[in-house]
């Protein structure tokens, strides 16, 4: 991408941020370390064609990297909300070389995640959701969806600031407060069960971490859960 091009986006980035603060969530785009951490499970993928889910890419921040690592034969669906976000992944499948190589695998799904209901499960699912703003029970509906779209053993990699969710907890009041205080309490416990990483980016702004998830890899329980079957 041109300078041009990056600086217009960062200005769609803002602009959206303005207009939909709630599921925007921030001022400017993930940074490359941040980009690079949230695929880094992906970076070690089989051999095999693989199915990969990318919820929220805004402006394509973790597209850019997504797509480095797909072969001919794998499948990548993109789920964006904001019509503005998918009018500019749209323009960057046509216009850059490295994305029109993928476009024919690739497809942008303009639908809430919540509501994406694919015909099979996924080996990765990268997400860019601010769940710290949402609904508390959005935010349980979301984490039961992304386990329900995981193959056995495969990987979600999402992102929150760094202190943010542990701070609000604390100093936010009233229903705010309490809004805060349960969306952590369940993003913990998907975290003390099923978590297997916490990576600190520093180089992004603000600084994040990276929370790496996996879906047990027997099926039993995939079954159990209603979990899309191969
Ligand atoms: C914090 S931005 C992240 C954008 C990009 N991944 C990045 O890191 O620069 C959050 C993105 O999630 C999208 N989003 C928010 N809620 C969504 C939902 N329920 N379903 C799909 N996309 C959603 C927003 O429109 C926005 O593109």
């Amino acid at each position: 991408m041109n300078m041009l091009a990056a600086l217009r986006n960062q200005m769609i980035f803002l602009t959206q941020f303005g207009k939909q603060f709630e599921t925007t969530g921030s001022l400017v785009p993930s940074s490359r370390f941040l980009a690079r951490s949230v695929t880094r499970y992906l970076a070690d993928r089989p051999d095999r064609p693989i199915r990969v889910l990318e919820c929220g890419p805004g402006t394509g921040a973790f597209t850019d990297r997504i797509i480095r690592h797909l072969r001919p034969g794998d499948t990548f669906d993109l789920v964006e909300i904001n019509e503005s976000f998918v009018d500019v992944l749209k323009e960057r499948f046509s216009c850059e070389s490295r994305w029109a190589a993928v476009q024919d695998q690739s497809q942008i799904h303009e639908i809430p995640v919540q509501d994406f209901e694919p015909q099979a499960p996924y080996d990765y699912i990268i997400s860019g959701l601010p769940l710290v703003n949402f609904p508390a029970q959005l935010v349980a509906e979301i984490m039961e969806h992304y386990f329900r779209l995981l193959k056995p053993g495969g990987t979600l990699s999402y992102f929150e600031y760094m202190y943010i969710r542990p701070l609000r907890c604390r100093l936010a009041r009233g229903a705010g407060g309490q809004r805060v205080r349960e969306v952590s309490r369940i993003v913990e416990s998907w975290i003390g069960r099923q978590g297997v990483a916490r990576d600190s980016i520093l180089l992004n702004l603000p600084p994040a971490w990276v929370q790496h998830l996996q879906a047990d890899p027997d099926t039993g329980l995939a079954a159990a859960d209603g979990r899309l079957q191969n």
